[in-house]
């Protein structure tokens, strides 16, 4: 096991090369058993939860080939098996794309409950309303879901999720691609990697329009071949960095971005007093003077994103005035907070809501990573924290970010990774 030990304070300068989107991915590559014939990926992020995803896709019978750092080709022409087991279903939450994917190729799915970071309760209702509605029948049993066509195909139709969610989209879409007839989402997610991975698919012959806007209409077809495919930046990873660059000063350019997709982080940024220049396929963050409060509420795409939440909450804590956060999608996201006390943050938390007082300085102190994006908003908080900061538990943040140490070291960062003898750390899935 290994730990973060950063030495905070100073600004950043310099530039960082954004990887390919972490959600993305792990909605693609399960998407590549829809296909008869090899899908070539490229711009694959190289974190924990890509290995888990291939991990999985390779045990149902998957044909994987490493073409170089960022891009496989996967064949699952050959896959015949439908059953996902336990040991490793339950350390990520994307796994349940194995559902749609089955479901909409063999007409049946036999794959274990998901796991995923712990934000309160994490339902999959939307996403079984969904296969319920094309003709599946779905039971859970012993941490099992079983799924099964019941005319050996799915049939196509209107489904209107109940809540606006990226899963349930994301899955339902799987599904329908190979399913019989129209099938339309409405209500459907637009976040980028919605976007993507319908994209993905038509490039491999699926007949899908719509994403991006909250009506999906796809219709099925009988077979989808394979191709070549690049995967988008990373949202979230950027909006990181973008960060990063706030909470500790200096002046970054962040490279291999859409700018577009950044325009929510964007905005509360410049509110706050970060100027942020828009470049072609860059962002330029610099920040010189001392940052100012915002109010903040998070929402599905195109609103603040909740899994920026934890790092905006970071640079809050050092600025001036009382910052109100409101968390509109998850019910427990504010886990962290304790950690963050623990540098001097001064936050009260009450339901769904935080109230942030600007502190003049954080202080550096040993705190653990309790989930994926906590875990990456500790990093942002202890580059700007006076002192040494050490986290644990970083395999959280090793799931969705691609060499972050190198990344930050190579704008002048004080970070480095440090062994811990095993025993000393437990480890949880997440
Ligand atoms: C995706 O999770 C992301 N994960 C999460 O990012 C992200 O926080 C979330 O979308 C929201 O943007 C991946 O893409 C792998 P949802 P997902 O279904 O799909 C409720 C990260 O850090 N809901 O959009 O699981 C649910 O409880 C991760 O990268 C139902 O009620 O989220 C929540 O309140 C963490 N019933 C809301 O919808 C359902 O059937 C949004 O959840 C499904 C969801």
């Amino acid at each position: 096991m290994t730990k973060y030990v950063i030495h905070g304070g100073s600004p950043l300068y310099g530039e960082i090369t954004i990887s390919g989107a972490k959600n993305a991915a792990v909605a693609i590559l399960p998407a590549a058993l829809l296909v008869d014939g090899v899908c070539r990926i490229e711009n694959i992020p190289q974190i924990s939860d890509v290995t888990l995803i291939l991990e999985i896709l390779e045990e149902l019978g998957a044909g994987i080939r490493v073409i170089n750092r960022h891009t496989i080709d996967i064949d699952c022409s050959h896959v015949r098996n439908t059953r996902a087991s336990y040991e490793i279903m339950r350390k990520i939450r994307a796994s349940y794309y194995v559902i749609g994917s089955l479901l909409g190729r063999f007409g049946s799915a036999e794959v274990a409950m998901p796991g995923g970071c712990d934000f309160g309760v994490r339902p999959i209702d939307q996403h079984i309303k969904g296969f319920v509605a094309m003709g599946a029948q779905v039971n859970v049993e012993g941490g099992f879901i079983h799924a099964q066509a019941e005319s050996g195909r799915l049939v196509g139709t209107q489904v209107y999720l109940d809540v606006v969610s990226v899963g349930a989209t994301i899955n339902i879409m799987l599904g329908a691609c190979r399913a019989k007839g129209l099938t339309v989402i409405e209500n459907a997610a637009k976040e980028p990697h919605v976007v993507d991975l319908a994209n993905f698919l038509n490039s491999m012959g699926a007949d899908i329009m719509g994403a991006g806007t909250d009506v999906i209409k796809i219709r099925g077809v009988d077979r989808m071949q394979g191709g070549f495919y690049s995967i988008i930046p990373d949202q979230i990873e950027a909006g990181t960095y973008m960060t990063a660059v706030a909470a500790a000063g200096g002046e970054v350019v962040i490279q291999n971005v859409i700018p577009k997709h950044l325009e929510c982080i964007t905005a509360k940024l410049l509110e706050m007093g970060v100027e942020v220049e828009e470049l072609d396929d860059a962002v330029v963050v610099r920040r010189e003077h001392p940052l100012r409060k915002a109010n903040i509420k998070t929402m599905p795409y195109p609103g603040f994103p909740t899994d920026m939440q934890p790092q905006i909450v970071a640079c809050l804590c050092l600025a001036q005035g009382t910052s109100i956060i409101t968390e509109g999608v998850w019910d427990n996201r504010y886990r962290y907070v304790d950690e963050f006390k623990r540098l001097g943050a001064n936050i009260r938390v009450d339901g769904k809501i935080a109230v942030v007082e600007g502190v003049d300085r954080l202080m550096g102190a040993p705190i653990r990573a309790c989930d994926l994006r906590a875990g990456a908003a500790m990093v942002v908080a202890s580059l700007a924290a006076e002192g040494t900061t050490e986290i644990d538990s970083v395999y959280h943040i090793e799931r969705g970010y691609e060499n972050l140490i190198e990344k930050l070291k190579g704008v002048g960062a004080d970070i480095e990774v440090v062994s811990v003898p095993d025993g000393l750390e437990k480890q949880q899935v997440g």
